[in-house]
């Protein structure tokens, strides 16, 4: 039916026209003990969700899927599943596309300064270990017009747009199945330290200047210097002090 390569990821797929969020629908299996691997893929999602409880538009022709992931860490290490999967969907926008893709910190995948992916990771832990990763990925693959109503930050495109034709979102999801597993294998043998070079060359943000806006309107803005292998931000303020910033929502701005 399918010609996936993969060992696991994908192996289950619960496909559905349209679901509340597919993060929401992959947290149920999980929780009813679905395997690792298993995935939930909606033409359409009612309430789909984006980070810091902001709303995400998927209308259809878009990519929505979640994949459930077992690994046996402890739920401080989560994060570093986000930046791996922004790795995986970056590589395969480029393999599939030859795209000129970027990661802008922490998790969203850009072509130019318009971004066509986001990535929002769900956690559930079980006595100080991780129990279940839920890993969303949103892909505005076929999709004409994104807006993000409440995302000022960001000029949104598509790939259909980018690349002035629809794409073939099958092959691209099990493209997407295999360098993602990939990169979760290297994740699982403890390469976690090729996977955050991958991150910072892939990445724009490192040696931008940036201005970071984080709750209750706090604002941060200094150059860009590294990020830490749980995935915080480095940054370097105008009076040369070092700030580490956990989250946030990130923009490049001219200094
Ligand atoms: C963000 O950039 O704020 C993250 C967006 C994540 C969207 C995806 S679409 C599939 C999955 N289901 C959801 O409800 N959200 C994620």
């Amino acid at each position: 039916k399918r010609d996936l390569e993969t060992k696991y990821i994908g192996r289950e797929i619960h496909y559905f026209s349209e679901v509340d969020s597919t993060n929401n629908m992959a947290k149920k299996l999980a929780e009813k003990g679905a395997e690792e691997g298993t995935m939930v893929i909606a033409e359409t999602q009612s309430r789909g969700r984006g980070r810091r409880g902001k709303k995400w538009i998927s209308p259809e022709g878009g990519i929505w899927m979640s994949t459930i992931l077992r690994p046996h860490i402890p739920p401080a290490d989560a994060p570093k599943l986000t930046l791996m999967t922004g790795v995986a969907v970056a590589k395969t926008l480029k393999k599939e596309f030859g795209l000129d893709v970027g990661i802008k910190w922490p998790n969203d995948i850009l072509i130019g300064n318009k971004k066509v992916c986001g990535i929002l990771t769900e956690a559930n832990a079980k006595f100080n270990t991780v129990d279940y990763v839920v890993v969303g990925i949103g892909i505005d693959a076929n999709v004409d017009t994104k807006i993000f109503p409440s995302e000022v930050v960001h000029l949104a495109t598509s790939l259909k747009k980018e690349l002035e034709e629809e794409i073939d979102r099958v092959k691209l999801v099990q493209s997407l199945s295999k360098i993602f597993e990939e990169t979760y294998e290297e994740f699982k043998s403890g390469n976690f330290p090729d996977i955050l070079n991958d991150w910072r060359n892939l990445s724009t943000t490192i040696g931008s200047y940036v201005e970071v806006r984080k709750r209750l309107g706090k604002i941060v803005r200094g150059e860009a210097i590294g990020i830490t292998n749980t995935g915080a931000l480095i940054l370097e303020l105008d009076d040369n002090t070092l700030r580490k910033v956990i989250s946030g929502e990130c923009i490049h701005i001219e200094k």
